[in-house]
């Protein structure tokens, strides 16, 4: 199988090259090299026999028709991060379609889906899972904003059709493979991990409004400074973070205004992310830490607002499709280690409406949402042979 792993791997590093931004690698939601990412793809699809369309959501879907015992579909997602690596996602889109092309004309395997989900990690509009919740028939109106239905008709679709996008009915399972894009498997000196649960995370927007005024002439006992008040702030959502176990916080984003030198910020706005497995542990750090900005803004005269933009629960994925999963890698000949996933994933989007199984994949130095991203091709052939094994078993 290691010519079909090479392959995939070279194929994740020539789809790299459909990119928003010369010499990175930055691919949002229906950005226009997302055309390029569906041509390639389609044309993979077509090649094997698949048939193919774009649903309105841009999700890329190829179907190859099998025995008549359900549907699994194969999916993750096509968009990435700004300044991306090669295999967030989209390995697991490129898997699917290596396995298909593995199976050739085999009549015995289940029908098989492959979707490359358009949108899940919620750069372009600050809301994640744009694809996977369109398929999923969830997608609400913090999903739909006037903004994503523009960008939906600027890619050439139509939003009226979002309906259609959801999953067939015939659907039975939902397999996606990722990797890591954490130390913990590199540590273990294993290839492959089954993922048991992912992780919950809230997303919020927070603006402290100050008020700008001159650098120069201002003393420092008179100035209401937006940026010093998200400062302390941020500071702060560490240390609440790192004492409270099983808990990350990440303000990840800012953005200042007027931003200039010399020109006290009147306006700091500061992106929130919190994760735990206990879905109360997060809200419970999600309230302190709003707490905390409430405290040190009243004290520095600064008001503030949030936004709440995403509250995803921990997710389970299915008992059987683990046990499947497992008994598939075994199979294959590699040690079976169960994990919990820190990052979220469109499986936790589909789980809630079908059984759902994860398969990660080692991340070299546990690097991630990095250029330096990469994983291993023996890694790749053992994905690919635990893939066909769980793919007769289902
Ligand atoms: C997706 O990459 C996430 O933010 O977990
Ligand atoms: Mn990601
Ligand atoms: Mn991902």
């Amino acid at each position: 199988m290691s010519a079909l792993a090479d392959k995939a791997v070279e194929y994740c590093r020539d789809l790299a090259q459909c990119t928003e931004e010369p010499g990175r690698i930055t691919r949002t939601f229906l950005s226009p090299p997302m055309h390029d990412v569906h041509r390639m793809l389609g044309a993979w699809m077509l090649q094997l026999g698949m048939d193919v369309s774009i649903d309105a959501a841009g999700n890329l879907r190829g179907v190859r028709a099998g025995a008549p015992r359900g549907r699994l579909i194969i999916g993750s997602h096509l968009d990435t991060v700004p300044d991306a690596g090669a295999f967030d996602g989209i390995l697991g889109v490129v898997l699917g379609m290596t396995l298909v092309e593995a199976l050739g004309n085999s009549p015995s395997a289940p029908t098989i889906e492959v979707i490359g989900f358009s949108e899940e990690e919620g750069v372009r509009f600050g809301v994640p899972f744009i694809g996977s919740r369109s398929v999923a028939g969830t997608p609400g109106e913090d999903v739909l904003t006037p903004a994503v239905l523009d960008a939906i008709r600027d890619f050439g679709l139509d939003p009226a059709n979002l309906p259609a996008a959801r999953l067939s009915i015939e659907t039975t399972a939902y397999l996606e493979f990722h990797i890591e894009q954490g130390p913990v498997l590199e540590n273990l000196d294993l290839p492959l991990g089954i993922v048991d649960a992912i992780a919950g995370q809230s997303r919020l927007a927070l603006t402290f409004h100050g008020r700008a005024n001159h650098a120069g002439t201002t003393p420092m006992s008179l100035r209401r400074d937006a940026l010093t008040a998200a400062s302390e702030w941020i500071c702060h959502v560490e240390t609440i973070a790192a004492a409270a176990p099983g808990l990350v916080a990440t303000a990840g984003s800012i953005s200042v205004e007027p931003n200039a030198t010399n020109v006290i910020p009147g306006v700091a706005r500061v992106s929130l992310d919190v994760r735990h497995a206990n879905d109360e542990a997060r809200h419970a750090a999600v309230a302190e830490l709003l707490d905390a900005a409430a405290r040190i803004c009243a004290r520095r005269d600064i008001s503030l607002c949030h936004e709440r933009r995403l509250d995803q629960s921990a997710v389970a994925m299915s008992p059987e499709l683990r046990h499947t999963l497992a008994a598939a890698v075994e199979a294959a000949g590699y040690p079976v280690h169960h994990m919990t996933s820190g990052a979220g994933h469109d499986a936790m989007i589909l789980a809630p409406h079908l059984p759902a199984a994860m398969l990660f994949l080692r991340s070299p130095g546990g690097v991630s949402h990095h250029p330096d991203e990469s994983v291993l091709v023996k890694d790749v052939d053992a994905a690919i042979e635990a893939g066909l094994r769980f793919i007769h078993s289902v």
